[in-house]
C-alpha cells in the first residue's frame, strides 16, 4: 500500500476537457487493464482465466480468489436460488415498449423495472439478483422485440450461459454453438478496469447512495453509446460493408477508407497499446466453430491488412484490433444476425462485473465506510461578472 502522502499524477491543463483520459481517481480490485498484455481479472491474465468459464470468473470478480469446486458448486446452487426470485412482471411490461427503442433502452428500462419491484437496498443481494436474473430480462428482450414469441420458461439449473441460450430459444439457431460462443462471450466482456466509462457511471451514481438496480442502469446508458458498448454493433455493420474476404482487396479497402477520411471500427483502443486479448482469444474460437464463415475471413483479412495499413502511420499509436473486431462476427455466425443487440450482451455480461466493483465501493473499500460521493471539480473558464 503507498503513503497516503504520495503523488500518483500531476494534473496540467492540458489534461482538462480530456475525459479525464489516464488520471488516476481511485482504486479497483476486480481487474486492471496493461497497455500491452491487456486484461487481467484480479491478477489472472485474461488469456488464461478465461477457460474457467462464466460462473467461476464472476465468483473470482467477487471475492477475489477462484472457487474450490465446493465453493462453485455452492455459489452455482445460489445463482439458481436467486434466479427463481426473477418477478416475470418485468417480461410483462417489455411487451409494453416501443419497437422504435434501442434494445439497450429495453435493457435500461428492464433494470430500473426489476429495481422498482424487487430490490432489497443491499448492494451485495442485489449485486448477486442481477447476475442471477438478468439473462431471464435479457433473452425476454430478445423475444419480444424480435417478435420470436412469448418468453420462455427459465430453467436455472442447466448454468448462467446455458440457461441463457436456452431462454433464447433462436429460430434456427446453433444451440451448441452459441453456448460455446456465449459462454466465452460472457466471460471475456465482464470486467475492464475500473476507468471506463460504464463503469465509472455506475459507481458515480451508486456513491450518491442510489441502489444497484440504478446505478446500473447508469451504467448501461454510458454503454450505450456508439463511442463505448455500441461500437461492437458499428463493428459488424462495417464488416459487412467490405466487399471482399481477399486480402488484398481488404488492404484496397482499408487504404480508400483511410484516404476518404472514414474510421477502421474494431482497431485501436483508449488504453490498450498491442492485440486485445479478448479479440486474440475469439479468433481462435472462430477458427473452431466458424472457420469458412465468409465474414470470419474478412474479418481474419482484417487483422493482418488493416494492421499492417494503420501501422504505416505514426501518429496511430494502436494500429491492433479490439474485442469489437471479431465479437460481432461470430455472434451472428452462431445466429444472433441483427447486431442492434450486440451491446445488450455486452451489458448482460458487463453488468456482473460493474456489480462487483459497486460492492467493493459501497461495502469494502476505507475499511467498510466506502468510498465517498464522487464530487470531482470543473475548473470555471469564465471572468468573474458583476451586476
Ligand atoms: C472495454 O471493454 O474495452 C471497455 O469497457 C472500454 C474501455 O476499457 O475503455
Amino acid at each position: 500500500m503507498s503513503e497516503p502522502t504520495e503523488v500518483l499524477f500531476e494534473v496540467t491543463r492540458a489534461h482538462l476537457d480530456t475525459g479525464l483520459r489516464g488520471i488516476p481517481v481511485g482504486t479497483v480490485r476486480t481487474s486492471s487493464v496493461d497497455p500491452y498484455s491487456g486484461l487481467h481479472y484480479v491478477g489472472y491474465p485474461v488469456s488464461e482465466i478465461w477457460q474457467v468459464g462464466p460462473e467461476a470468473a464472476v465468483y473470482l470478480l467477487l471475492n477475489k480468489e477462484l472457487p474450490d469446486e465446493g465453493q462453485l458448486a455452492e455459489f452455482k446452487a445460489d445463482l439458481v436460488r436467486r434466479a427463481r426470485g426473477f418477478d416475470t412482471r418485468a417480461l410483462e411490461m417489455l411487451k409494453h415498449l416501443p419497437k422504435e427503442g434501442h434494445p439497450m433502452e429495453w435493457l435500461i428500462a428492464g433494470l430500473n423495472y426489476m429495481g422498482m419491484t424487487t430490490k432489497t437496498g443491499d448492494y451485495r443481494e442485489d449485486g448477486l439478483n442481477v447476475v442471477a436474473r438478468l439473462p431471464q430480462l435479457v433473452a425476454g428482450i430478445f423475444r419480444v422485440r424480435s417478435g420470436w414469441g412469448e418468453p420462455i420458461d427459465s430453467q436455472p439449473e442447466l448454468g448462467l450461459m446455458e440457461n441463457f441460450v436456452h431462454m433464447l430459444g433462436v429460430p434456427g439457431g446453433d444451440a451448441d454453438k452459441l453456448t460455446q460462443m456465449m459462454r466465452v462471450f460472457y466471460t471475456l466482456h465482464l470486467d475492464h478496469g475500473g476507468g471506463n466509462l460504464s463503469t465509472f457511471s455506475g459507481k458515480a451514481v451508486a456513491s450518491g447512495l442510489a441502489d444497484m438496480y440504478a446505478s446500473l442502469g447508469a451504467s448501461m446508458a454510458g454503454l450505450y453509446g456508439p463511442r463505448h458498448g455500441r461500437a461492437n454493433q458499428d463493428c459488424l455493420n462495417f464488416l459487412r460493408s467490405v466487399p471482399s474476404s481477399d486480402p488484398d482487396e481488404v488492404e484496397q479497402f482499408v487504404r480508400d477508407q483511410l484516404a476518404n477520411n472514414g474510421l477502421i471500427y474494431g482497431f485501436g483502443h483508449a488504453v490498450l497499446r498491442s492485440e486485445d486479448p479478448r479479440a486474440t482469444i475469439q479468433y481462435g474460437l472462430g477458427a473452431e466453430i466458424c472457420p469458412d464463415d465468409e465474414l470470419y475471413k474478412t474479418a481474419m483479412a482484417m487483422r493482418e491488412r488493416a494492421v499492417k495499413v494503420l501501422r504505416e502511420n505514426p501518429k496511430v499509436s494502436n494500429p491492433y484490433p479490439n474485442v469489437d473486431a471479431i465479437s460481432g462476427t461470430l455472434l451472428q455466425a452462431v445466429g444472433l444476425a441483427d447486431s442492434d443487440f450486440y451491446t445488450v450482451l455486452f451489458g448482460l455480461s458487463r453488468c456482473s462485473g460493474i456489480a462487483a466493483q459497486i460492492i467493493d465501493e459501497r461495502l469494502n473499500f476505507r475499511n467498510g465506510k466506502g468510498v465517498a460521493i464522487y464530487r470531482c471539480k470543473f475548473i470555471s473558464d469564465q471572468q468573474p461578472k458583476r451586476g
